[in-house]
């Protein structure tokens, strides 16, 4: 018996899957447009020949039934109701029944059962499809989710802060594998952090300010801004999902922005202290002058007298040489602190004001002001002395920034643009102000000042530098109804060496 019956089983093992396949063609066919209702039509006609061929003998509905089931199972509600209608018909058409009570009973018992049959089936469709849809959805999620955590640094500790398991990009910043990370305790890696004193960074927090020191496999140590999720965020005592940031190019390049600003404030102070060099010189010089002069005479007058005097002569003497000299000295310290033409060389204008872009915004949340920096990348090739150049336009927008303060509008804008074949020039506008024409003259005076703090040296010293350059510095009005200070460099040919 059972070698006749597992042939069969296996049979129905292979045909099952083909069935299955063929009924679900015939309900996507059946669900598409007009098909449902075709078929409801055939699947009615079909049951008229039955019911016509007596095949069911006293029970005239029977061969009906199947008409309305296969448009309940295999199409829509549409298609469904649209069979009933029909079977009803064709029954009372070809049934002559003695009492009108017993057709009207009959169809509407038809009707009821097949309506709710039909209901049955459409609520057992949509439920599989809508499992369906929920399975696929789970799926997504999960191929989601694997992507992100191949992207992704990230690591899962369990409630004792062992690894649980290490995504590999964060294998990769600790120079480890997935086989070796798991098991060990996280402070294997980041010897500071405690998940669980941890508390998620605000949205504040700069990665500078909140990072860790972490530890690769071969000892080298780096910094990690580290993000804590707790699995169950009601209970730290669960498990706990760590993101993890190297860090290490963010600290590099601030290192690089603190050491620039640290040269950019040095040159700042000698261009300050030559300006004053240049101010001592320009009032003492006079003075020193007339010394000399004066002293010449008194050893002119002195050579006339007995030579007793002459002690009197060579103290003199001494006095003016330390006179002109003290003159020299003032003169020479601004010539050496002054930028020379010679220092001039090709330098990207973009990249000038990438590397001080950090500069300028910390500049502008003091006055809670917006800096817009515009700077055409074609040629931009200009002759420049990178630092002293770099310093006049913080000058420039430290001014502007200062003007805008306390106002509704406070913007300043940094433009750049090839004007010519052989200039660039460059903008500072900003919405403050402005600058009276009758001040223009007397802005650039050393030591005139409108700011309680201010030495009144940014712009002579900006103009100083802007000369260096075989430029000048100009004062308008600017678009934004303030103040442009603006000057033009020389281009340098795109073939020079940089
Ligand atoms: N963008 C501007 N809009 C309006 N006035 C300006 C602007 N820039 C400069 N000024 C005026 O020119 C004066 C001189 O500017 P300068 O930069 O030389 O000195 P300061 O800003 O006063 O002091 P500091 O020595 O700190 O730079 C300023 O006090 C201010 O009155
Ligand atoms: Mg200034």
């Amino acid at each position: 018996m059972a070698d006749l019956i597992r042939p069969g089983l296996r049979r129905v093992d292979r045909l099952w899957p083909r069935l299955t396949d063929v009924v679900a063609r015939v309900v996507r066919w059946a669900s598409r447009g007009a098909n449902g209702y075709m078929l409801a039509i055939a699947s009615v006609a079909l049951g008229v020949v039955a019911l016509r061929l007596g095949v069911v003998g006293r029970f005239q509905y029977l061969p009906l039934i199947p008409a309305v089931l296969i448009p309940a199972l295999l199409a829509s509600r549409g298609p469904t109701i649209l069979a009933i209608g029909l079977a009803v018909m064709a029954n009372i058409i070809l049934i002559h029944r003695q009492e009108l009570g017993d057709t009207i009973v009959y169809a509407l018992s038809f009707a009821a059962i097949g309506l709710a049959v039909g209901e049955m089936a459409i609520a057992r469709r949509s439920g599989k499809a809508s499992s369906a849809a929920l399975a696929s959805e789970l799926r997504r999620r999960d191929a989601t989710l694997e992507a992100m955590l191949a992207s992704t640094p990230v690591a899962t500790l369990d409630a004792q802060g062992l690894v649980l398991n290490m995504s590999r990009p964060a294998c990769a910043l600790f120079r480890t594998t997935e086989l070796e990370a798991a098991g060990r305790t996280f402070k294997d890696f980041v010897a500071s952090f405690d998940a669980w004193a941890a508390d998620t960074p605000g949205k504040d927090d700069s990665p500078l300010r909140r990072y860790w020191m972490a530890r690769r496999s071969d000892g080298t140590l780096f910094p990690v801004g580290i993000r804590v999720a707790y699995v169950d965020a009601h209970s730290k005592s669960s498990r706990v999902v760590l993101t993890l940031t190297d860090l290490s190019d963010w600290h590099a390049a601030e290192a690089r922005n603190q050491e620039l600003s640290e040269q950019l404030n040095q040159v700042w102070r000698l261009n300050s202290l030559g300006e004053m060099a240049a101010i001592l010189s320009h009032e003492l010089n006079q003075p020193l002058s007339a010394a000399a002069i004066y002293m010449q005479a008194a050893q002119t007058d002195l050579a006339r007298t007995p030579p007793v005097i002459a002690n009197a002569s060579r103290t003199l003497e001494m006095a003016k040489g330390q006179a002109l000299r003290a003159g020299e000295v003032i003169r020479h310290a601004r010539d050496l602190l002054k930028v020379g033409s010679q220092a001039l060389k090709p330098e990207r204008m973009t990249s000038m004001l990438l590397e001080i872009g950090p500069m300028l915004k910390l500049i502008a949340p003091a006055a809670d002001a917006m800096i817009r920096i515009d700077i055409g990348g074609d040629n931009d090739l200009v002759m420049a002395d990178r630092i002293p150049f770099q310093q006049a336009v913080i000058n420039l927008v430290r001014n502007a920034v200062e003007a805008v303060s306390g106002r509704d509008r406070r913007e300043v804008h940094v433009l750049g643009r090839s004007v010519s074949a052989t200039h660039y020039e460059i903008r500072v506008e900003d919405s403050g102000p402005g600058v009276p024409p009758e001040e223009v003259a007397r802005i650039f005076t050393p030591l005139t000042t409108t700011k309680a703090d201010g030495m009144g040296l940014g712009l002579s010293v900006t103009r100083t530098i802007v000369e260096a350059h075989h430029g000048a510095l100009t004062v308008a009005t600017s678009p934004l109804g303030g103040a442009v200070f603006a000057f033009r460099l020389q281009r340098a040919e795109e073939s020079q060496p940089l």
